[in-house]
């Protein structure tokens, strides 16, 4: 899609459609009430008799508005006023965009921007939110069908109202940083949604290559089987030993700042695939577990983004890559390991592998001496159980980072919320053969999972967002979310702009 801003009177428009919102009930935003003023009251007439209330999501698609330049006028019904907050703007924003795609409309121009958001006023923020919600609302994954559902005459170009040309400069980049979010949010939909037996660890490693390819300052590394164990990787060894794909560690470094600025480092769990090895997962709902590398997936898409914007400021991917498959050579319940930390663990349970891929790649991750290290996971069913899909989990070390990333998911509608890391939950990890065991019992299971990576990761500021519920959804609209990008962006924007105050 293509998007634009512009400040301009909505029924002066000479466009396809004109998209406006009405609140319940019946209650005319400013941009409807200009086009119903130039109308001679033909809207609010309509509305009067019962045409729309203004009910959440309630559309009134009319043609040939008298006095008005456009071929359409869409009214969308955007629920009580003082109840229109982020998830409303998105769901009518994607709503609006879905519909006139089958409706044969090309081109929009948009007044949602003039809403009243909830507890944001900003127009970038809606501009950028608008965007990622179109594109969100149009995305399809149909690569691997062999028939593609075309729109004869889909949408192609939506243009944003703002108040005044004052704006225009804020709208234009809002817009970019929309898109760029947006793209990043797609690539990791993309990775995710293709099967295990395509989006393999060494398609990742091939997709991150081709980032390098297409972005400037931007670098990456592919770690083979020998490198890892010539770094002594047990940890991450021990889970590819069951598969005949070769794992993979890839490392991309987008170095937009000052050199010698800090990288902010994440670490994404990449397991393309997760059987739950010789501790076997039972079989309902077992395809879901391509989605295992979620965390390795918005590592690409949040890189991609900061490339495609060139943002000032230096980020380190990392993601360790492997299947998790049972076989004669598979590590078995009992196997210790040494971790390249040096730390030995019992693996108890081949299925909390997610964690025995991390602490090897978190340990590798501080040759990059980072400002802050935030590993990305769908670490734990428990998460599921305890926090549902709506917020990731959010455990780690270090209090402001906790509080700017728990900020940054608020502002971008893509929320964590933080469990308790104390130190009452490690000893679950004792063992009675190595340094420490994988699992940590029955209770609690998200934090004795961050529990283990904290060994890892003592001397640096961390956090830890685990995604398993939030990643992906099941059931008839399953496919991968794109969370938590918009996070992660969120985050390193804010990181930014701070530091640019700061200076
Ligand atoms: N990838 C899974 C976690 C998962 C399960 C995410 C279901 C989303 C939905 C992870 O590798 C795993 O299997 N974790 C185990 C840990 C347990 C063995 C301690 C789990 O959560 O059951
Ligand atoms: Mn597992
Ligand atoms: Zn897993």
């Amino acid at each position: 899609m293509e998007f634009s801003v512009k400040s301009g009177t909505p029924e002066k428009q000479r466009i396809s459609c004109v998209a406006a919102g009405i609140f319940e009930t019946r209650k005319l935003s400013a941009s409807a009430q200009l086009m119903d003023d130039a109308s001679g009251g033909y809207i609010s007439q309509l509305v009067r008799r019962g045409e729309c209330e203004g009910k959440l999501g309630q559309t009134l698609l009319l043609h040939n508005v008298p006095n008005t330049l456009c071929d359409r006028v869409l009214l969308i019904g955007c629920g009580r006023e003082k109840h229109f907050d982020l998830k409303a703007y998105h769901k009518v924003c994607g709503m609006v965009a879905q519909l006139l795609d089958e409706k044969g409309a090309t081109e929009l121009f948009s007044c949602m921007t003039e809403l009243p958001v909830k507890n944001e006023e900003g127009i970038a923020w809606k501009i950028s939110h608008a965007v990622r919600a179109t594109e969100h609302a149009m995305y399809r994954f149909d690569q691997l069908k062999s028939k593609k559902e075309e729109v004869r005459r889909p949408l192609r170009r939506i243009v944003f109202s703002v108040p005044s040309r004052r704006e225009l400069p804020e709208g234009e980049q809002a817009v970019r940083v929309g898109m760029a979010i947006a793209s990043g949010m797609t690539l990791s939909k993309d990775l995710a949604n293709l099967p295990g037996n395509i989006c393999t660890p060494t398609y990742l490693a091939e997709q991150a290559r081709a980032l390098q390819k297409t972005y400037r300052n931007f670098k990456v590394t592919v770690l083979e089987q020998k490198d890892m164990e010539e770094l002594g990787m047990g940890s991450l060894l021990s889970v590819a030993r069951g598969s005949r794909q070769p794992p993979k560690l890839i490392t991309m470094e987008y170095s937009g700042g000052d050199k010698k600025q800090k990288p902010i480092v994440l670490v994404g769990k990449g397991v393309t695939f997760d059987s739950g090895g010789i501790s076997l997962k039972p079989g309902a709902a077992m395809d879901e577990m391509k989605f295992d590398m979620c965390g390795g997936a918005s590592v690409l898409g949040t890189l991609s983004a900061c490339a495609e914007l060139q943002l000032p400021i230096n980020i380190v991917g990392v993601i360790p890559a492997t299947e998790n498959l049972p076989d004669g050579l598979a590590t078995k319940p009992g196997d210790i390991v040494t971790s390249m930390a040096g730390i030995t663990i019992e693996i108890l349970n081949t299925d909390a592998e997610g964690r025995l891929i991390l602490c090897d790649a978190l340990e590798y991750a501080k040759k990059f001496d980072p400002e802050v290290i935030i590993d990305i996971a769908t670490l734990t069913g428990a998460c599921v159980v305890a926090l549902g899909a709506h917020p990731a989990g959010l455990l780690g070390n270090h209090h402001p980072l906790i509080n700017d990333l728990l900020k940054a998911g608020q502002t971008a509608g893509d929320r964590c919320w933080e469990l308790p890391l104390w130190d009452d939950y490690q000893e679950q990890l004792d063992s009675n053969f190595a340094d420490i065991a994988n699992i940590g019992g029955k209770e609690a299971g998200t934090i004795t999972a961050a529990c283990f990576l904290s060994r890892f990761t003592k001397k640096y500021h961390w956090a830890h967002l685990d995604i398993a519920g939030v990643a992906w959804k099941s059931g008839k609209d399953k496919g991968a979310t794109g969370r938590p990008v918009p996070l992660l962006m969120q985050y390193i924007l804010d990181q930014i702009e701070s530091r640019s105050v700061t200076k």
